[in-house]
């Protein structure tokens, strides 16, 4: 008799609210709640979608995109090689499919990338005959690129990562064809141009390993001076590519406590936890690289041993119980990628590899992973 009232009672606000907790419920029955709904109050939670899923060919990814998530980052449409390939010629054909697609399901939809070293064609740096174009050239093409791409979707897109990974792992400003051409101040020009092209879009500085002293102390220095000329920085976009043990839960901590002393929000814009053997020394997410197979890099082929299961449930626990504690300045923890058969960690930094860093397995199941998120959220 209890039992079935209680299951009335589930079926009851399950009509009107959704799901929901209900006390002697099965623990099965339980989890059955969402990511998004799991953390709403704290922070939104979002997914970065690719062409499969924005174009709808992935329906599976889509229904758990729409069920658990309530931001979306485009992996790559909105790249400048994918959104400007040749000089004068934008398409927008998939950019305005993953627009609608964030609209249709009233998310808060991210922009990914605008002045980037990667994933940026050569002639943006060149003129017809080959040589570096001068600054003034280059500035006019990158205000012509950023207003017609961040004024396209002008009050439709929320925020824009407008400058990625600007630094060196010493905290240095990186010597790309960007800061050779222009010099340092091609980041407040980027930002400049983004806000002008859309006053009330969210500008973001987004970055790998800042998480690491040295380079974080360069980011905080690169935030103080944009501050302090008025160039409309407002929040600070650290990654998150971890592994099983970096970065450790203080550095993860002492990270968002010093953006959060600068007075900008603090995205974790592109969380993955890897738990595959290191291939490099340095602890990076430089997209070239590109290191050679080897089956001792690639031990879990057929399957996530357990222990490794748990293991990866635990550290997402950690994680998301720093983030919780900063959820004044954390705004969005958003996943880079939605399975682990999406994820951009099988073919990086070592081709061919089976990774397992996400929350949802390759049947596009819940991990413990997920459980253990969940959990931290219920406190
Ligand atoms: C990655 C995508 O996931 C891959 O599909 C693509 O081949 C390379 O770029 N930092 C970033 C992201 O800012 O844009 C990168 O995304 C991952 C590292």
């Amino acid at each position: 008799m209890q039992s079935r009232r209680t299951a009335l009672k589930a079926i009851l606000f399950a009509g009107v609210t959704g799901p929901v907790l209900v006390v002697n419920f099965p623990a099965a029955a339980q989890a059955a709640t969402s990511l998004k709904e799991a953390y709403k109050g704290d922070f939104l939670i979002g997914a970065a979608i690719n062409e499969a899923q924005i174009t709808g060919k992935d329906a599976r990814g889509d229904a758990i995109v729409e069920a658990q998530f309530n931001s979306i980052s485009p992996e790559n449409a909105l790249k400048w090689e994918h959104v400007h390939p040749l000089p004068g010629k934008y398409d927008f054909v998939i950019p305005d499919q993953y627009v609608a697609f964030g609209e249709k399901n009233g998310m808060f939809i991210v922009g990914h990338t605008l002045v980037w070293h990667n994933q940026v064609p050569d002639w943006v740096f060149h003129d017809d005959k080959g040589d570096l174009l001068a600054r003034d050239a280059l500035l006019a093409r990158m205000r012509d690129h950023i207003h017609t791409v961040v004024g396209r979707y002008k009050g439709r897109i929320q925020s824009w990562d407008v400058v990625n990974e600007a630094l060196n792992e010493d905290g240095s400003l990186r010597q790309s064809l960007w800061y050779k051409i222009i010099g340092e101040d091609y980041i407040a020009k980027a930002f400049e141009y983004a806000h002008e092209a859309d006053p009330q879009v969210q500008l973001t500085y987004n970055d790998y390993s800042l998480e690491n002293a040295a380079k974080r102390n360069g980011a905080i220095a690169l935030v103080t001076k944009l501050q302090a000329e008025g160039v409309p920085i407002m929040s600070v976009g650290l990654q998150g590519h971890d592994g099983l043990d970096w970065p450790t839960v203080e550095q993860q901590d002492a990270t968002i406590a010093a953006f959060a002393k600068l007075g900008v929000k603090v995205v974790i814009s592109e969380l993955d936890i890897d738990v595959l053997p290191k291939a490099t020394k340095e602890q990076t997410a430089d997209v070239t690289l590109n290191i050679a197979q080897n089956p001792a890099l690639n031990p879990y082929p057929n399957g996530l041993p357990d222990s490794v299961q748990q293991q990866l449930a635990k550290r997402y626990a950690d994680l998301f119980g720093v983030f919780l504690k900063h959820r004044d300045a954390v705004t969005r923890v958003t996943f880079w990628g939605v399975t682990d058969a999406d994820s951009w960690r099988n073919d990086w930094p070592v081709k061919g590899r089976t990774a397992y860093p996400l929350l949802f397995d390759r049947a596009g199941q819940p991990k413990p992973a997920y459980e253990a998120v969940i959990k931290v959220a219920s406190r």
